[in-house]
């Protein structure tokens, strides 16, 4: 039996979709291994969504060199975003590449694999005309990472060209699933052992199929007997709507937890990345979220150092963040990406006043999740165990009584256990917690153990 390493970088997209190519890779008779240096073919499935993310991944390929010249029979392949963009870039930059593969093709890869098996030489696959190939996969459960925790795609691809973006170049134009399908797949995995369900797709409040929204496909999927958790992400804030706000309300099972970035809070950066809403608009979307739905958990990603930003225009960042009072936040560094309309704009905020910036809305958010978390300490919740977890305490490492979970607002918290609870349903009595985790203690029939 041939042995592949497939290993994983970016976003739950691409981890969906290695699970897509390990079953498909089961299926064609490969064992999978957890190294590269026992493996017949090593696969990297990569993300383009920053500079940072792709010289990680060519450092590592190039690291691959010494195994290729040890073993040539070895085949190396470059998967995901990454190799959709770089095409035969990659193979000159990295000589002992094998098989460049996009997002598209992921379908005939087994086949790919065979002829450099037979043929010896490199195979660059990138063509987007299998774009309606698109969730025709058929699950393979054997590639599941675990039984209680699993991404179905609703839709991919994107069509709102933010001028930063590289995702609508390498992923498509927005397709979405018929929601027949979405709800046969979802089925299967419930039926199968899996709790809590993420949606994923891009820009997913734009998913459309016949007549139908997210909403409908959140409402459909709620009522899948034996689903305990319901989540989605990626929200854009131009597409959620009042009925949407008012699904997650009135369906027990979707987790009340928003992402939805906003990217700036200034409304001249805002057009000039062409997100289609001003400051203004997305705080008032927030009121009326949280009015809707109370417990309502937001999240938001920020990007600093847009071409253009100038300390005013950062300084609107930092008044949205503190008025929008986010659960949590991701801030990113302005990376121009290829091809897209803001790598035209010549960069204008120096590498040392990004990271500043970005210290600085990590600070300030990271006070502001505090008191979110905070307000959980006393109170009991529900929490999906996802394994044995490194405590948070410095130097605290992975110990035989520390489970880690999280909550249905997707903080993580940590808890001992005498058994291993991984993949069940607890209660958590919380009784601390810092900005990025939450302590407690498991509870026995709603007492304390
Ligand atoms: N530079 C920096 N951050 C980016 N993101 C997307 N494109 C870029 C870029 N060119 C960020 C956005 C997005 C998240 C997934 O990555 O904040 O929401
Ligand atoms: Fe995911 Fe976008 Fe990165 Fe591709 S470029 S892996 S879609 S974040």
């Amino acid at each position: 039996m041939p042995k592949v390493y497939l290993r994983t970088f970016g976003c739950q997209m691409n981890k969906l979709d290695s699970e897509l190519v390990l079953g498909e890779l089961l299926r064609a008779g490969y064992q999978p291994v957890d190294n590269e240096f026992e493996a017949d073919v090593i696969l990297f499935n990569t993300c383009s969504v920053r500079e940072h993310a792709e010289e990680r991944v060519y450092s590592h390929l190039g690291a691959l060199k010494k195994i290729k010249k040890n073993r040539p029979e070895v085949i190396i392949g470059l998967l995901g975003c990454l190799a959709q963009k770089d095409k035969n870039k990659a193979l000159k930059r990295v000589p002992h590449l094998d098989l460049v593969c996009g997002p598209h093709r992921y379908k005939i890869l087994p086949e790919l694999i065979r002829k450099i098996a037979e043929e010896h030489r490199p195979v660059i696959e990138t063509s987007q005309s299998g774009l309606e190939n698109d969730g025709a996969y058929f699950r393979n459960l054997e590639a599941r990472q675990n039984s209680f925790q699993n991404y179905v795609r609703v839709m991919q691809g994107c069509n709102n060209y933010c001028s930063y973006c590289i995702v609508p170049s390498v992923r498509g134009t927005v397709r979405s699933r018929p929601l027949p399908d979405i709800a046969a797949e979802t089925k299967m995995l419930v039926d199968n052992g899996c709790l809590e369900i993420t949606l994923l797709g891009q820009n997913i409040t734009a998913y459309r199929s016949e007549k139908n929204t997210l909403a409908d496909v959140l409402k459909e999927l709620s009522k899948i007997n034996g689903l305990a958790r319901l989540r989605f992400i990626t929200s854009h804030p131009a597409y959620v709507t009042q009925e949407l706000l008012e699904t997650i309300r009135d369906n027990d099972k979707i987790c009340p937890y928003l992402h939805m970035p906003a990217q700036s809070g200034s409304n001249r950066i805002l057009k000039a990345m062409k997100r289609g809403y001003t400051a203004e608009i997305y705080l008032d979307l927030i009121r009326q979220a949280r009015e809707i739905v109370p417990d309502l958990g937001i999240a938001s990603d920020f990007i600093v150092g847009f071409p253009g930003e100038t300390e005013s225009d950062f300084e609107a960042t930092v008044n949205l963040i503190r008025e929008a009072d986010f659960q949590n936040c991701f801030i990113f560094k302005y990376s121009p990406r290829p091809g897209t309309k803001a790598a035209e704009l010549a960069e204008t905020v120096p590498e040392a006043i990004k990271k500043e910036r970005n210290n600085l809305l990590l600070k300030i958010q990271s006070e502001i999740s505090a008191r979110h978390n905070q307000k959980l300490v006393g109170k009991t919740d529900d929490v999906l165990v996802e394994g044995g977890g490194k405590n948070n305490h410095p130097g605290g490492r992975a110990g035989s009584g520390k489970q880690t979970g999280r909550t249905v607002h997707n903080q993580i918290v940590f808890f001992e256990s005498p058994n291993d609870l991984t993949g069940q349903l607890v209660k958590v009595r919380i009784t601390s917690a810092t900005s990025l985790s939450l302590q407690g203690r498991l509870m026995a029939n709603g007492r304390e153990n």
